[in-house]
């Protein structure tokens, strides 16, 4: 019997010591540890021992079975560690790391900050309006006639009528609006800013979209305070600063119903910090917006008495200038939402 017990156990321990797979592992397990292995049925078969025989036979068994089971578990552990491809788990900390990207500014954003900064540092306000604005806010308080026809589908979106509602709605066509809303809630002398979204119906092309930013600048004091020279000087000086160059205006007469009398202005044709303009074209001159004396129709419209005060306003494009500025050649980049034109920014 004794001998029985220690040539079950040789054999176990040398069959185990060969082992390589994980499946043959298993067939040890059973024929050596399963409750039919031989081992086990010889402690089961101990009962029938003498005491004398039992006290020697049973400590072996016992003890080579625990045996067994020690080697058993270490070589489970030694087949699964060697089952791991260490190579392909281990970190390579000299690798660089995943880049983060970091957002950006629309250059629209960009140059809005810019206009507001060098506004303010000349001592004005920035003022907000709704994008959807009323018929008489966007058009009648600014003299427009009812019959104009910028009021047309052609150029104007309309908001569905609700015919409970007396006002008509539209998503507003420029930021003169808030020329009224603005004098409405402040008295003159006053300096303000807005810059804004504004919506047309209109055929896109490389200079035209259908919502664009511009920037209204307004500038009301007592008569004879605020006339077309401090307008010129205004604008010289805002350019000036926003190009990094001197920059002269041009003035051409002009008409919109809000001033009186009306110009289109140009710029003279700067070189963008030595880069050159995309927008500049031979002539010299880049036309960018429209200006004037605000109406003494537009003041009375915002409560004003006739013949008070008087004061410029003007209105354009800040994708024109952003255009300018960084060299972009086309104004429908800016709200396409295209990552390789944003990141260059
Ligand atoms: N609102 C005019 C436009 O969008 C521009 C403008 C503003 C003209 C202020 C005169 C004065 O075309």
């Amino acid at each position: 019997m004794k001998e029985h017990i220690e040539k079950i156990g040789t054999a176990g321990e040398v069959s185990l010591a060969a082992l390589k797979t994980m499946a043959e592992l298993l067939a040890w397990e059973i024929e050596y540890l399963s409750r039919k292995s031989e081992l086990n049925t010889l402690l089961k078969g101990l009962r029938d021992l003498s005491p004398e025989e039992k006290k020697v036979v049973g400590p072996l068994a016992n003890a080579t079975k625990q045996k067994l089971i020690a080697l058993f578990e270490q070589a489970k552990k030694d087949l699964l560690e060697k089952s791991i491809d260490w190579q392909a788990l281990a970190v390579d900390i000299t690798a660089p790391g995943v880049p983060v990207h970091v957002g950006h500014l629309n250059p629209l954003t960009v140059v809005e900050h810019e206009i507001e900064d060098i506004f303010t540092s000349m001592g004005f306000a920035i003022a907000d309006g709704p994008e959807v604005e009323t018929e008489h806010y966007n058009f009648d308080a600014l003299n427009f006639p009812k019959d104009h026809p910028s009021r047309d589908m052609q150029d104007t979106f309309w908001v569905k009528e609700d015919k409970k509602v007396k006002d008509r709605f539209l998503p507003r066509t420029h930021t003169s609006g808030v020329q009224v809303r603005y004098m409405e809630t402040h008295k003159p002398p006053l300096r303000v800013i807005v810059p804004g979204r504004v919506f047309r119906n209109e055929a896109t092309d490389t200079t035209h979209e259908h919502t664009f930013y511009q920037f209204e600048c307004l500038m009301v004091d007592v008569e004879g305070q605020v006339t077309v020279a401090t307008f010129k000087y205004v604008a010289e000086e805002f350019f000036s600063k926003f190009f990094g160059e001197k920059v002269t205006i041009r003035l051409r007469p002009s008409f919109f119903p809000f001033t009186e009398p009306s110009f289109e202005f140009d710029i003279s044709c700067i070189l963008c910090n030595g880069k050159g303009c995309a927008t500049c074209k031979q002539a010299g001159w880049i036309e960018l917006g429209g200006a004037g004396m605000v109406n003494q129709k537009v003041f009375e419209a915002a409560g004003y008495k006739r013949g008070q005060y008087q004061g410029f306003a003007w209105g354009f494009g800040m994708g024109r200038m952003a255009m300018m500025k960084y060299g972009i050649t086309d104004n429908r980049l800016f709200l396409s939402g295209d990552l390789r034109f944003i990141r260059q920014f």
